[in-house]
């Protein structure tokens, strides 16, 4: 399938190109655990900064912390996770593979969706600039039906999971006749609950060590800091606490790269309100943080709002925003409304009060939390899955181009020579030097310029800038365009000002208002 194929394409540039590697891969590796490499590193960093200033800076009322990793182990019962931080999951018996239920469903629902596109897509060439899509699909005999048959299923599917009627999620799938995508069959066990908390233990000798869990999400760091920092920052609700970090899941299906991984990193945000206001709250965090996507020009098409239809044990409301991967359409970020639930459950377990003194309205309240979740490995995935491209050039021939955001770019330029003699080097040489101060530059005097250009091309560095002889004469130099493949010439002097011009984050989080 062409997306497979995309996704190979993706998994296998990633590695060639710097940006991630398997991790201990001379052991073979560890599965669903990866290492960022040179240009990863930098991609991520710079994902983690937009996000970072996007919620950080950009908002008086919201400040960030770094708790640790290692916490309280009272805290996990205290959350729920010791108790129902599990997934569903299922064995084929002749292929011995385990399966989350849930995903195989979903799965199921993914195909469906393809073939609502196919027709879409039918459709939309029948029709050319007449063509309605909303129409189309609210209309179309098949494609309501498929839609009606796809909400259907995960309607029960998804009160099957809060009653917690395994039977039935086994039900489902023999219904549905899914089979294992490995044997083939539909030799399935009961379905179980499986905990995907990582245990460890804290303290020199067994008798006296701690058992602890490495945390699950970074949120619960957030929560039971609430009042340190309302108090130390005199924050007024409503506010917020961000911060960045690594998690920890023991993933039962752990695949399709760094979608999903055992270690990750995640990018949270609680923001705690007045009760009563949390409806309001939530559709303001959607659309803000839709908005923060889509300033990054990835396609607006791209992404959709998904409701759950079951609800986290904390939650009275809850959407994620997907996004289109080369294998569909699946959650990227999560919303959720998670009322007051963890705050009165640290105090209840603690026994502290965890509580905000209103002096407008003269009262204590224990506030109620918005939580914005996104995980930075999949942003990161998103990102460099969607810039990937074969361009086909005029010349019959075809270039491999990554058209990262340039405000993301590893590297914002490449300094190149033209040859490396007549004093070209060291001019090269010098115009790294100065810009180093602004920006993440690189130096490569290897190759014909042309695959020079190829090669930044792929890496994702939005300009090129070429010294050549001419520039001994002039103090000029041509700048190319990685998307535009464009070429000026231009003065070193001006250099900084026009790429500062396409790579500043202020220019593109303006795109949020
Ligand atoms: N504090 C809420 C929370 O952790 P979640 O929906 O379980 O909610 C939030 O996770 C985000 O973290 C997801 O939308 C996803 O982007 C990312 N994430 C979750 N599990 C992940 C995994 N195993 N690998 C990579 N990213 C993951």
């Amino acid at each position: 399938m062409a997306n497979d194929d995309q996704f190979k394409k993706v998994i296998s540039h990633a590695k060639e190109y710097g940006y991630v590697f398997q991790s201990s891969e001379i052991y073979d590796g560890l599965s669903a655990v990866y290492d960022y490499a040179q240009n990863g590193v930098e991609l991520k960093k710079n994902i983690r900064d937009y996000w970072w200033k996007a919620m950080v800076q950009m908002n008086d009322n919201i400040v960030g912390i770094d708790a640790s990793i290692f916490m309280h182990p009272t805290t996990w019962k205290a959350s729920g996770h010791v108790d129902a931080f599990s997934d569903p999951l299922i064995d084929n018996k002749d292929s011995k593979k385990r399966y989350r239920a849930d995903v195989l469903v979903e799965d199921y629902c993914a195909k469906i969706e393809a073939k609502i596109e196919k027709e879409v897509k039918k459709a939309a060439k029948r029709f050319g600039d007449a063509f309605n899509k909303e129409e189309f699909v609210s209309t179309n005999g098949r494609v309501v039906g498929y839609q009606e048959k796809i909400d259907s299923i995960l309607k029960r599917l998804g009160q099957s999971l809060e009653k917690e009627d395994l039977a039935d999620v086994k039900a489902l799938i023999e219904e549905l006749e899914i089979a294992c995508p490995v044997a083939g069959s539909r030799n399935w066990t009961d379905v179980k609950q499986f905990n995907l908390m990582f245990g460890t233990k804290l303290g020199a000798s067994a008798e006296t060590a701690m058992d602890l869990y490495l945390r699950p999400e970074t949120a619960q760091g957030i929560f039971v800091n609430f009042l340190n920092v309302q108090k130390t920052g005199r924050m007024k609700i409503p506010f917020g606490i961000a911060q960045t970090g690594k998690a920890f899941r023991n993933e039962i299906v752990a695949r399709q790269f760094i979608f999903r991984m055992r270690e990750f990193e995640q990018m949270e945000m609680q923001f705690f309100i007045k009760p009563g206001t949390q409806k309001e709250w939530f559709e303001y965090w959607k659309e803000t943080r839709l908005k923060w996507h889509k300033s990054l020009g990835l396609g607006d098409e791209n992404y959709r709002f998904h409701d759950h239809e079951k609800l986290a044990h904390y939650a009275d409301a809850a959407t994620d925003i997907e996004f289109k991967f080369p294998f569909g359409f699946k959650e990227l970020e999560g919303i959720h409304s998670r009322t007051d639930f963890d705050l009165k459950q640290h105090e209840e377990f603690s026994g502290k009060k965890l509580q905000y003194f209103d002096h407008e309205d003269k009262a204590n309240y224990t506030p109620y939390v918005l939580e914005t979740s996104i995980g930075l490995d999949r942003m990161f995935l998103a990102v460099f899955s969607n810039a990937l491209v074969e361009e086909e050039l005029e010349n019959n021939t075809t270039r491999t181009v990554l058209k990262l955001p340039a405000v993301l770019a590893p590297n914002k330029a490449a300094i190149l020579p033209l040859v490396k003699k007549d004093g070209l080097p060291e001019i090269a040489k010098q115009i790294v030097e100065d810009l180093k101060w602004d920006f993440n530059v690189t130096y490569d005097e290897k190759d014909a310029v042309g695959r020079r250009y190829r090669r930044q091309d792929a890496n994702g560095t939005p300009f090129c800038i070429t010294v050549d002889h001419d520039t001994l004469e002039d103090n000029s130099v041509t700048i190319r365009h990685r998307d535009t493949m464009e070429q000026k010439r231009v003065k070193i002097e001006d250099l900084k000002e026009i790429i500062k011009a396409e790579v500043d984050v202020k220019h593109w989080l303006k795109k949020m208002k």
